[in-house]
């Protein structure tokens, strides 16, 4: 099995060696990258490509590591028994028909083999994966509650994904390869706009390409827009039919594009635009 990428995700050569490396070596795969550079949308082309079907576990602040693999729900437990009825009360009895399977559990016992997205793992707090180094690892963990060993399978194929708000202990990044979605550069990012929309006027997308790279390459910026701003954005300049000129000005300055809501998202960024173009404009 090999990802070549897809229809409608462009993978670069690196990315794709990348995804390999982590089938090859059977780990995990983790994901780095700007916000809105592909790294969600790559674990399910991926499954897509591969034909497997994709488990996602987004994670939260609040996230533990035990709710992947069970969670014994001892409220309904204690509402059925307070019940009288024979079929409550032989439920009751019973704590399996009360333990309620995670993700993790799902992929491992899949009668197929499946892909597992951990979806954005440094939103978590930093035990989180350190708990599950052995989940990973062996593929394996132990319901204490019903006594039972719950072993994969099949290895899944674990994705993972951070946007590096928290650093990942050494002992799970030796677990996993890394591969970090670097910005696309303009051919790539021509490819990416293209599969989105096949039919864009040539002049238009050039103009609207070189408007976004001199946004994004202002030095200072707090938030560069990424590849999912700048599909936004070309979306609303189809849809609202901005013309080929507001988005040139005739001197070959920089100005403010139209509808830079979708591009610059807070006010201080704006401003530095702002200030940009009024220093070009009274240079001369
Ligand atoms: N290589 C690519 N090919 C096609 N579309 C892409 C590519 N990279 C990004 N996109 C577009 O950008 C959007 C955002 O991608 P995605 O949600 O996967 O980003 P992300 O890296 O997970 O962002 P975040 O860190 O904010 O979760 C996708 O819905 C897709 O439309
Ligand atoms: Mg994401």
């Amino acid at each position: 099995m090999k990802f070549q990428g897809s229809e409608h995700y462009i993978a670069t050569q690196d990315l794709m060696l990348a995804v390999n490396a982590a089938l090859t070596l059977k780990r995990p795969l983790l994901v780095k990258g700007e916000p809105g550079t592909g790294k969600t949308m790559l674990a399910e082309e991926v499954a897509g490509a591969l034909g497997m079907p994709l488990l996602q576990w987004h994670i939260k602040s609040t996230t533990k590591a035990q709710q992947g693999l069970y969670e014994y729900d001892a409220v309904s437990r204690l509402r059925d028994s307070q019940l009288s009825g024979s079929e409550e009360a032989a439920r009751v009895r019973d704590i399996r028909n009360y333990i309620v399977k995670g993700v993790l559990w799902q992929a491992f016992t899949s009668d197929q083999p499946v892909a597992l997205l951990i979806d954005e793992i440094d939103k978590a707090d930093i035990e989180f994966p350190n708990d599950l180094l052995r989940e990973i690892d062996r593929m394996e963990f132990y319901v204490y509650e019903t006594r039972e060993l719950i072993q994969a399978k099949h290895r899944p194929l674990v994705f993972i994904t951070s946007n590096n708000e928290k650093e990942l202990p050494d002992a799970f990044l030796r677990r996993c390869f890394f591969h970090y979605i670097k910005f696309p550069e303009a051919d790539t990012m021509q490819r990416i706009v293209d599969v989105h929309f096949p039919g864009l006027k040539k002049q238009l997308l050039a103009a609207a390409m070189k408007t976004f790279y001199e946004v994004r390459n202002l030095p200072g910026l707090k938030k560069k827009p990424s590849t999912s701003e700048l599909l936004d954005w070309l979306k609303l300049l189809v849809a609202e039919d901005i013309p080929l000129e507001a988005l040139q000005s005739q001197d070959d300055k920089v100005a403010v594009p139209p509808l830079v809501g979708a591009l610059l998202k807070n006010e201080q960024d704006l401003t530095l635009f702002e200030k940009l173009v009024f220093m070009q404009r009274h240079n001369r």
